[in-house]
């Protein structure tokens, strides 16, 4: 039972020396404390129940409990809906829900909790779902967001609409797929557009003078180029697409230089300086399969379809052969023109009796073939530099900050709070809230659901994954990382308390319920935040009105997590204890007007905020920044989000995306929501769109870094972990920011002195709890990483480990 086991043994400076082992083999023990609990929570839950208890057996009571960390009113409630008037079941479940296009886990079903887990054994862990059998309407489906949530940078709880583009991709693969089954119908198709054409080109009658003229060559230029796109396109079975497709960006379809002269014209390949995979519009508009990142697969096919992996042989053979247009254009080659086709000159054409009206007519498309097609020009980067500009500018500092604690502690309702006390979010906004969350008897996550956007956060009234917002005061700039308090989504705050500043550690002073914290994410999101170097906190201990501001309470709450603090090696100066109501909005912005808590005369929490600097920013240091999220804007297809973790970027700038490898060209950045930057810098949360590349390279979690400094992309790496549990070579998910990749330890090299780090014991068969050890870590992809990265082990659910890279 590792809740109570990381209180037992609560003091990892210990060591291994009071390290009670009994408690590893007397696994589902309760302590005495939890005994007594568990007895009064079940003679209060009978007592609840009445004369329907007996529906109900004691184990239902006693797992319910457990569950809701002795919730009575809880654990009462789902037993009602669970076990004493349980909904009808109905015939076909409805199909889930997929809010905001973000990832929609199925694993709530009405009037039950949240991923119950029993503590008996790991068979009954999926005790209403058996393997196999899995209803259709709980299996989970991953859905990448495409907007920002939160309201940051523009974005909005709303349900995205699906982009043009993206439209445009759906519906090219079911061309695709369609024409898979046309294959045959497909090639003749192309071959009498061949015929076509040439035909067509018999027809051409050309007057020499038109060339001469500008106006007449643009025109042209604007007919060729349509035809050229169509022939191409009907080649295909696709759909043509006109050079100035709505919602399309510049640099996804060519667009004709129409005002260039017909001597400088030239049909010439992107000559943007793209290291690899030159993604051409052309191709970009042609093919939308997903992709497979696999490099050796690539390197098999020819050099222009190396984006497209999975591509069917079919396709890739229409392409090795001429083009209607590259037909036509060969013929005029061999007619005497010079300048015709540059891209296929030897291949064999069919149309060889040209005429010679027919060449007169090669004359102006040899004008035309000069005709330049570039994607829209790229803003060019005016080579600042950004740590200059930066000082220059003098701007107002900024920070993030994480906001933790365990589950309902009321991180979103403070944050929610202090929005609304700043002005930043409206008292008519709230209202409405409060009228939506009545309405399913939730009204008092009010306040919570200005952080709680998502349906699935509402309708459960739990925080899902890590909510973004902004606000300002005279001397700072500030970013929430609202993050989620319940255990099943430890790596939202993972994610969100690696890109933090500082913390807001949210306790729940009710009695009770700061003891039911401490046994669950109140003691593990402190030892994050300290594995992952986040050192200031503030501690608002909330809900003071529901204690009646009793300032012993307080203390005694303060003094039993300075102790945690003090063991973990915290530094006690950094470290602050607000009082608060984040319900009533009681020392959040406004001082309490409650005389029951006129003892405390310290700061309010925005005056700690205000106090709280940020960490160092390592602006001189090569780029690096983890995306965590990626969606399309108006300014590009693939536009990324994340924290820039050091160094700068800056517009026009060429970034280099790992663990794909791939260029890309810096279009636009934002930084806060307004209107456009030039750069970013370390410490920013940057909005950033890119160009020169398609969305499938590109996911949550990878590294954006300066292409002359690269990250390494490792398979195996060495790290110096602090163990939390007891682990041996094993299967691990390595969790670092948004990244989360799936590994195993595969050696335990020694067992470190955890002062000296000197080697204590060298190849040791486990790493106890509380051991500092160095292990090498293998990961099933390879993940972009380097030396001084925290990072955390988990498994199953439980943190294991977690430290350093070596
Ligand atoms: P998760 O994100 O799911 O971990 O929860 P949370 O910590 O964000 O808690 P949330 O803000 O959703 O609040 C949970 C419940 O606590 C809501 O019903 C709030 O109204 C209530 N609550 C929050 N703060 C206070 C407070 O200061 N006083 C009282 N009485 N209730 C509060
Ligand atoms: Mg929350």
């Amino acid at each position: 039972m590792s809740r109570h086991r990381n209180v037992k043994n609560l003091d990892i400076e210990d060591g291994l020396d009071d390290y009670d082992y009994s408690a590893e083999e007397e696994e589902d023990d309760l302590s005495p404390e939890d005994r007594a609990m568990m007895a009064r929570g079940v003679a209060e839950v009978q007592a609840a129940l009445g004369v329907e208890a007996g529906k109900v057996t004691v184990a239902q009571i006693e797992e319910s409990l457990w569950y809701y960390y002795y919730d009575v009113e809880k654990t009462v409630n789902y037993l009602i809906k669970k076990y004493i008037n349980p909904p009808a079941p109905k015939k076909k479940p409805p199909p889930p829900q997929q809010p905001n296009g973000e990832f929609a886990t199925s694993v709530f079903a009405p009037g039950m909790p949240i991923s119950p887990q029993p503590r008996q054994s790991l068979a009954s862990l999926f005790w209403d779902m058996p393997w196999g059998n899995i209803p259709k309407h709980r299996e989970t489906t991953f859905i990448p967001p495409h907007v920002p949530r939160g309201g940051l940078l523009g974005g909005s709880g709303a349900a995205p609409k699906m982009s043009k583009l993206q439209a445009l991709a759906a519906a090219r693969k079911k061309k695709a797929e369609e024409k898979k089954a046309g294959e045959k119908k497909a090639e003749e198709r192309a071959a009498a557009d061949v015929e076509q054409a040439q035909s067509k080109l018999k027809e051409l009658s050309v007057n020499e003078t038109t060339t001469t003229s500008s106006r007449g060559t643009a025109s042209m230029a604007g007919a060729f180029g349509r035809r050229l796109k169509t022939a191409q396109s009907a080649a295909q079975g696709r759909v043509p697409l006109a050079a100035n497709e709505p919602g399309l960006t510049g640099s996804s379809i060519p667009s004709l230089s129409t005002s260039a002269t017909p001597s400088t014209l030239s049909l010439s390949e992107d000559n943007r300086p793209i290291d690899k995979a030159p993604q051409s519009s052309f191709a970009q508009t042609l093919f939308a399969s997903p992709l497979e990142k696999d490099s050796s697969r690539k390197r098999k096919l020819p050099e222009y379809f190396a984006l497209y992996p999975d591509l069917p042989q079919s396709v890739i053979d229409a392409f090795s052969k001429p083009s209607p247009d590259d037909i036509v254009l060969q013929a005029q080659a061999k007619a005497g023109k010079k300048n015709a086709a540059p891209a296929q000159p030897k291949k064999k054409s069919t149309a060889t009796a040209l005429s010679t009206k027919q060449a007169s007519a090669a004359q102006v498309t040899d004008k035309v073939s000069e005709l330049k097609i570039s994607d829209a020009v790229l803003p060019k980067s005016r080579n600042l530099d950004v740590p200059a500009e930066y000082t220059k500018s003098q701007q107002k500092k900024s920070a993030s900050f994480v906001v933790v604690g365990h589950v309902d502690s009321g991180k979103s309702t403070m944050m929610g709070r202090l929005l609304l006390d700043l002005k930043i979010v409206n008292e008519r906004a709230v209202d409405k809230l409060r009228k939506e969350a009545e309405i399913i008897g939730k009204g008092s996550f009010a306040l919570a659901w200005v952080m709680d956007s998502r349906e699935d956060e509402r309708a459960h009234g739990v925080t899902i994954d890590i909510a973004m917002n902004r606000f300002e005061t005279e001397r700072m700039s500030f970013l929430i990382l609202d993050a989620p308090g319940h255990r099943d989504y430890i790596p939202n705050m993972i994610a969100g308390a690696s890109q933090a500043d500082f913390a807001i550690l949210v306790i729940d002073a009710k009695e009770g319920n700061f003891e039911a914290g401490l046994r669950g994410q109140t003691y593990e999101h402190i030892i994050l935040l300290r594995s992952m170097g986040v050192f200031r906190l503030i501690v608002a201990i909330n809900k003071l009105d529901m204690v009646n501001w009793s300032r012993e309470r307080f203390e005694e709450i303060k003094d039993q997590i300075t102790g945690f603090f003090k063991r973990l090696g915290f530094q006690l100066d950094k470290i602050a204890f607000v009082p608060v109501s984040a319900l009533k909005g009681d020392n959040i912005v406004n001082r309490s007007t409650d005389p029951a808590a006129s003892w405390y005369a310290g700061r309010t929490l925005i005056q700690e905020l205000e106090a709280s600097d940020p960490k160092p920013r390592e602006l001189r240091k090569p780029l690096r920044m983890i995306i965590s999220e990626v969606y399309s804007t108006m300014q590009s297809p693939v536009t990324i989000l994340g924290r820039l973790e050091q160094g700068c970027v800056q517009v026009g700038e060429k970034l280099l995306l790992l663990p794909a490898n791939q260029m890309a060209y810096v279009k636009a950045i934002n930084t806060n929501g307004g209107e456009p930057v030039d750069w970013a810098v370390a410490g920013q949360h940057a909005e950033i769109a890119l160009d020169g590349i398609i969305q499938e390279y590109v996911s949550i979690g990878d590294v954006v870094c300066d292409p002359n400094h690269p990250v390494k992309v490792m398979k195996e790496f060495t790290m110096k972990a602090l163990a939390w549990d007891m682990f041996w070579p094993m299967p691990v998910d390595v969790h670092r920011g948004r990244l989360h990749a799936s590994g195993k330890v595969t050696k335990l090299v020694a067992v470190l002195d955890r002062a000296t780090g000197a080697v204590t014991k060298k190849f040791p068969q486990a790493i106890r709890k509380g051991q500092v050890a160095r292990i090498k870590v293998e990961v099933q992809d390879t993940v972009p990483l380097e030396a001084g990265q925290r990072v955390v082990l988990r498994r199953g659910g439980e943190t294991v480990a977690a430290g350093l890279l070596e």
